[in-house]
Formats: C-alpha cells, sequence, structure tokens
C-alpha cells in the first residue's frame, strides 16, 4: 500500500508543479522563495521505493518494519477512529520526510535554480542488508557506494557544480550506527557511511549526531502524534497544559537492571519513593509502537527522566515535551549538544532540568529531592516553555490544513536548518569552506 502511493510520487509531484500561476502569484512566489528553492532528485527506484518493499525481507530483525510503512511511514493508526495519533516508528523517517518535501512551497524541477537539493535516498532502509544478512556482514563498508556512482555518472554536472555541497539527505538513525571506519576488521555493527570520504560533503540529517559531529545534524525522533489541522494540535496543547499533574516524576524506559548507572538509580530511587515517582516499564520494546502507554501518564507527571539508553538520545525527551512534561537530562549531549535547531541550545534552563549522571550515581544526589525543590510558579513556567517548543519538534501529517502549515514542525525546522548550513558551505561559491555544526550555530533563528 505505502509501496504503491510511494511510486505514485512522481505524478503527485507533477500534478503540483503544472499548477497555473498569475505572473502576480509567481513573483510573490519568488520573493518567499528566495534563497529556499529545493530541487528533489529523480533517483531510481532502487534507491528509495524498492527498498520499502524489502522491509520484511530481514528474519534477524527484531521486528518487522512493513507495517509501519503505512501512511507514508507514519504507521497505521492507533486506533480506527483515532484522528492524529499513529503507530510511528522512526525507522521509517525516510520515507516520512520524502513525502513531506514534496509539499514544500519552493520546489523547483531546475536544479540549477535549487539551493539545496534533496536526495530522496532511504539511506537506513539501504543498510538493512549489511546489518541483517550474514553473508553480508563483511561489506558493510559498501553502504550507499551505488549512490555515489550514480551522481557521479547521471547528470553528473548536476552534483559537481557544487562538490555535493548542496546536497542532503535523511539517515533515520543514530550516526554512531553509521560510522565504522571502512577499513575495520573485524567489522563490528553498522556500515561505514558517514565514514567515507565519498559522502563527506553531504548534509545528513540524522536522529542523533556524534559528539563532534562533521557531515549530519541531528533532528528530533518522531513522536506518534501526527496532526492534521490546528484546531487538533491546539486541543492537544490545551489539554496538556490544564492537565493535573499529580506525579512529581516519571520514568518511560527499560534497562538498569545490573552495575552502577543511570538508569539503575533511578529505578532505585523510584521504588523507594512510589509517592512521587512513576515508572512505566517499557523493557522489550513494549512501548515504542503503543504511545497510550506513556503519553497518559507523561500527561500526569511534571518532570519527565530522560537518561541515556544504548545511546544517549531518546525518542521519550520529544513524547514528553508534547505532554508538556519537563525533561529532566542527566548527559548535555542526550539532546543539548544534538537538536539546536529544534530546541535552543542557550534557552535549556528555561524549560529543562540538568542534573549529572556522576552526582546521582555516586554523588548520592536524590533526583526528587532535587526536582520537589524547584519552586511552583518556576515549574509553571518552565511547563508553559516546554508546551510553546512541543509544535517545532512535532512531525504534522502531510497534507494539512493551511492554518497548521503557518506554524513551523520539525520538518521545516530542520529545511531552514539545512538551506543556513549549506548557504555557508557554498558560501563563497566555488570554493566551500567545510564546516562544523558548531560554528554554524549561531546563524540559527
Ligand atoms: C478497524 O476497521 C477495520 C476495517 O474497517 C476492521 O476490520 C477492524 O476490526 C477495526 N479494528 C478495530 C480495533 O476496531
Ligand atoms: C568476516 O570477516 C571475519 C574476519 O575479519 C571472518 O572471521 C568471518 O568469517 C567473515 N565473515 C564472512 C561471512 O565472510
Ligand atoms: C568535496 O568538496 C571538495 C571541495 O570543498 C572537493 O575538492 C572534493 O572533491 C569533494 N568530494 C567529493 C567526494 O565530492
Ligand atoms: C530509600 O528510602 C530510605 C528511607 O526513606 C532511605 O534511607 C534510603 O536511602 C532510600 N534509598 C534510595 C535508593 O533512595
Amino acid at each position: 500500500m505505502a509501496a504503491w502511493v510511494l511510486s505514485h510520487i512522481p505524478i503527485l509531484l507533477c500534478l503540483i508543479l503544472i499548477i497555473p500561476q498569475s505572473e502576480e502569484t509567481r513573483s510573490i512566489r519568488r520573493t518567499e522563495c528566495h534563497g529556499r528553492w529545493i530541487h528533489i532528485r529523480s533517483l531510481p527506484p532502487r534507491f528509495n521505493t524498492e527498498l520499502l518493499e524489502s522491509c520484511n525481507a530481514f528474519p534477524l530483525m527484531d521486528e518487522p518494519l512493513c507495517p509501519y510503512a503505512a501512511n507514508h511511514g507514519l504507521g497505521p493508526r492507533t486506533h480506527n477512529r483515532s484522528r492524529s495519533w499513529y503507530r510511528t516508528d522512526p525507522r521509517l523517517l525516510e520515507p516520512l520526510i520524502h513525502r513531506r518535501l514534496l509539499e514544500h512551497p519552493c520546489l523547483t524541477p531546475d536544479p540549477l535554480l535549487a539551493d539545496a537539493i534533496y536526495l530522496p535516498y532511504y539511506a537506513s532502509l539501504d543498510a538493512l542488508p549489511f546489518l541483517y544478512s550474514p553473508p553480508l556482514f563483511n561489506s558493510s563498508a559498501l553502504h550507499a557506494l551505488p549512490l555515489h556512482h550514480h551522481l557521479l555518472s547521471n547528470q553528473p554536472h548536476v552534483y559537481s557544480r557544487r562538490h555535493g555541497h548542496d546536497h542532503f539527505l535523511v539517515l533515520a538513525g543514530p550516526a554512531w550506527d553509521f560510522s565504522q571506519a571502512p577499513d575495520a576488521d573485524p567489522v563490528l555493527w553498522g556500515t561505514s557511511f558517514l565514514s567515507r570520504s565519498e559522502f563527506f560533503n553531504l548534509t545528513v540529517l540524522a536522529l542523533e549526531s556524534r559528539p563532534s559531529p562533521w557531515q549530519e545534524h541531528a533532528i528530533p525522533h518522531p513522536t506518534s502524534f501526527h496532526p492534521a489541522t490546528l484546531a487538533r494540535l491546539d486541543a492537544w496543547l490545551a489539554r496538556a497544559r490544564r492537565s493535573r499533574r499529580n506525579t512529581l516524576m516519571l520514568f518511560a524506559g527499560g534497562g538498569g537492571g545490573g552495575g552502577a548507572n543511570i538508569r539503575g538509580s533511578i529505578r532505585a530511587e523510584c521504588e523507594n519513593r512510589t509517592d512521587l515517582c512513576q515508572m512505566v516499564d517499557c523493557s522489550d520494546g513494549v512501548c515504542s509502537h503503543d504511545p497510550i502507554r506513556f503519553m497518559r501518564p507523561m500527561l500526569r507527571s511534571s518532570f519527565c527522566l530522560q537518561p541515556p539508553g544504548d545511546t544517549p538520545t531518546r525518542r521519550s525527551t520529544f513524547d514528553g515535551i508534547l505532554a508538556g512534561c519537563i525533561p529532566v537530562f542527566f548527559e548535555e549531549i542526550s539532546a543539548r549538544k544534538q537538536y539546536g535547531w529544534h530546541l535552543p541550545e542557550d534557552q535549556y534552563e528555561d524549560f529543562s532540568v540538568y542534573i549529572p549522571k556522576e552526582d546521582v550515581v555516586f554523588g548520592g544526589v536524590r533526583i526528587t529531592e532535587v526536582l520537589a525543590a524547584i519552586p511552583e510558579a518556576d515549574v509553571r513556567t518552565m511547563r508553559e516553555r516546554v508546551l510553546e517548543l512541543a509544535p517545532g519538534v512535532m512531525y504534522r501529517r502531510h497534507g494539512s490544513s493551511a492554518g497548521l502549515r503557518s506554524i513551523k514542525d520539525a520538518v521545516d525546522l530542520a529545511i531552514d536548518g539545512v538551506l543556513r548550513r549549506i548557504r555557508r558551505k557554498v558560501r563563497p561559491l566555488g570554493s566551500p569552506e567545510l564546516i562544523t555544526v558548531d560554528d554554524e550555530e549561531d546563524a540559527a533563528g
């Protein structure tokens, strides 16, 4: 079903582009779109739609992928009658954003007029054979090389005009999974996509960046909430705003079984202080497609604990923000050093609490005591700020109303960030200066 719709994307795109326009609307568009033109590269289906068709081809994968490809990557609705809630799987972020980019108001069919060129390559889906087919485990350095060859051999002037510095794509995973040295022996985990010089010039939107990011920039993990109208967004935010919060803090997650670690400390403290702390057991991935399990408790808690897991960032951070549950971080790399385009790095004190994990695990600091000591008025102000930030981390549904489209969501902010970054990279034209993420944030806004 999803594959069918995706295979018709070129037709949808043509329909969008042939809508006749008056000279006046064309000139308004030229003004609004100045510096914002995006060209979507047309790629052979082996780089996108065919990858979706093999979503069930990997028996070693913990969980099948196919059911979540519905609705252009939003996943199936949670219930037949639900309008805004879906069983969204972050692994399908690539088709989800592809569908959204087809609605970008400033698309151009001419790559030479574009400020940025989007490659609708489903990079993480194309990595699955290297991760889940044993005969290919040792070949993971080859991930994405066919894309590189395609760009060099097919209309090569499009890529070479700016050496790829104006190209971007989405990678639905943490950068760590794609950063293996190409000559690693033995091969451990992941592919070498981000470690190969062939791809250094691209801009890659990933769910989590490395501590010293190079070509990637982190964008929010998708949640299950994808409203299509402003009324539905406002209704949800109003509910979160007036929700009675009887619990001081919530931890929704798994782990923390053995050894001295932050999850273990949280678990111990929570079990000890059931009057102040609630736990939602998400072991074995039971929560990942079932937002009801954690959204209700998040609406009833003032603070949501966001400790690192296998990797530093968590989807739960964004679920909590939507629920108006103030995030508590234990590492700077869990969010502050990641999501500068979506959650302003210099405002964390206004909407979150930071407690270094060492203080909790080894220093005897009690999280409940730190949080209970924050004056109620400050808690209210922080929660209001969290809810102001919420629309910017949500992924609205494709085909949303004009009212909702007038508010920047996670994709809009990511596109703004990409365009800023590319503008800096290709300036002065012809001799792009390579930059890292750290020195570009001053351009935000
Ligand atoms: C949802 O609707 C479909 C078809 O209309 C039906 O087969 C299915 O049983 C419904 N599911 C629920 C949970 O009501
Ligand atoms: C992969 O390489 C390792 C050595 O680095 C070797 O032991 C293993 O058998 C190889 N696996 C396959 C499937 O070729
Ligand atoms: C990356 O850009 C530099 C110029 O900044 C260029 O010399 C180099 O060939 C490019 N690499 C690739 C793989 O396109
Ligand atoms: C549990 O509570 C008791 C008494 O309130 C306290 O002495 C103990 O240190 C607490 N343990 C943890 C892990 O918080």
